[in-house]
């Protein structure tokens, strides 16, 4: 039996194809780079070195970051979320500082949190979403007291692309103590972001979605007023004041232990400097938004979340048959690959009526095809219409 073409609409757990490039200078980096970045004088180090400087300096311009030793590499969206969060509250304040986040996050916010309410380093409040997974600014900013120390709201939702009004938020939040931290991992790449403009101290971000590097890569920006505030949570070797057995107190250092991946790092450059060189891109991406939602309302039967988004991203489900049921016939018959369940966003279901199995996701990104999109589509009507 032939098999289907691949129709692969999961970028937003992480991005396929990467442009050739990308593949390029992984391969580039692992057969000719060969060394440890920050740690050898040899030419081979020298220019490991150089690539991450690089890659500092194009996620900083990227975002509007003022410094580039301010944006400090971690090995996925998770682990900059992690180093944010246990660096601010790993350890015992009195009173107990105060977190502001959202129903609408992901596990990545939501679990560091919850673990440090459990060991008494914070006390949270969880805003409610709406039934779109969109969070309001004013319930945000309502939810701030004097004791909140930080407010953690993802730019965008991964269940049902909502973009949330994070300048409105961190705009309120300037004269306030509270730090805020955006985590960016669903629009990194996708949406432009300025953190001074929009108010962040603190962006998290995967570098394996929308920006194209390879699995294994993320990163956390951090802001001159909130670099004081974030202490090592993962202790060890920086190349670097090697006779201390504390960590650095400069950034990136002090929150950077360990070898960076290298050839994902070189990587993760080669995909910004493709989104750089292909600008019309961010319009493929909106036009692939509208095709989901021209076609998918006119599916009957079938709930859809996300209509409107700029994201290629959206979520369905129908009457009929579970998430799980659907995606596997998307996959058997049609050959579309998507992601099924709650999508690590533990409290977002409650508000869209989707606790018990979630809801199928279909997400693009800047290497998907139309006509995937419209495969896709198709496929999704002739299942419903057998049902
Ligand atoms: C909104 C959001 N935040 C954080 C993450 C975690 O990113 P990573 O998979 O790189 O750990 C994801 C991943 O899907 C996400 O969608």
């Amino acid at each position: 039996m032939k098999s289907k073409p691949r129709i692969y609409l999961d970028h937003a757990a992480t991005s396929w194809p990467k442009p050739e490039s990308v593949y390029l200078a992984v391969n580039d980096a692992m057969r000719t780079l060969g060394a440890a970045a920050g740690r050898g004088a040899y030419a081979e180090s020298l220019r490991a070195d150089q690539v991450i400087s690089q890659l500092r300096r194009q996620i900083a311009t990227l975002v509007n970051a003022p410094n580039p030793s301010g944006v400090v590499f971690a090995a996925n969206g998770t682990a900059a979320l992690n180093l944010a969060i246990a660096g601010l509250f790993g350890s015992l304040h009195s009173p107990v500082p105060h977190v502001v986040t959202t129903a609408a996050e992901h596990n990545s916010v939501l679990r560091p949190l919850r673990a440090m309410a459990d060991h008494q380093r914070v006390e949270m409040t969880i805003v409610p979403c709406d039934s779109e997974g969109k969070v309001d600014a004013d319930q945000v900013l309502a939810a701030v007291g004097k004791e909140t120390r930080l407010v953690a709201v993802g730019h965008a939702s991964n269940v049902t692309a909502a973009i949330q009004p994070i300048a409105a938020i961190g705009s309120q939040l300037r004269n306030h103590p509270a730090l805020f931290l955006v985590d960016a991992a669903q629009t990194f790449g996708y949406l432009p972001i300025d953190v001074q403009e929009a108010g962040i101290d603190l962006l998290a971000t995967a570098g394996h979605k929308g920006a194209l590097g390879p699995l294994g890569t993320g990163a956390l920006c951090v802001s001159p007023q909130a670099e004081p505030q974030i202490a090592a949570s993962v202790w060890g070797g920086t190349g670097g004041n090697s006779d201390q057995l504390t960590m650095p107190t400069c950034l990136p250092q002090r929150l950077e232990a360990g070898n960076l991946n290298v050839p994902a790092l070189a990587g993760w450059l080669a995909g910004l400097q493709w989104l750089q060189q292909n600008q019309t891109s961010q319009q493929h991406l909106h036009q692939l938004a509208q095709r989901f939602d021209q076609g998918l309302a006119e599916i009957e039967g079938i709930q859809v979340w996300g209509a409107g988004s700029p994201l290629p991203v959206r979520s369905f489900v129908s009457q009929q048959l579970s998430p799980a049921d659907f995606a596997a016939v998307l996959e058997a018959e049609f050959g579309v690959q998507v992601r099924t369940g709650l999508h690590c966003a533990a409290l977002i279901h409650p508000y869209l009526g989707t606790t018990s199995d979630g809801t199928v996701r279909l997400s693009a990104g800047h290497l998907s095809r139309s006509e995937e999109v419209d495969v896709a589509i198709n496929a999704i009507a002739q299942v419903v219409a057998g049902l």
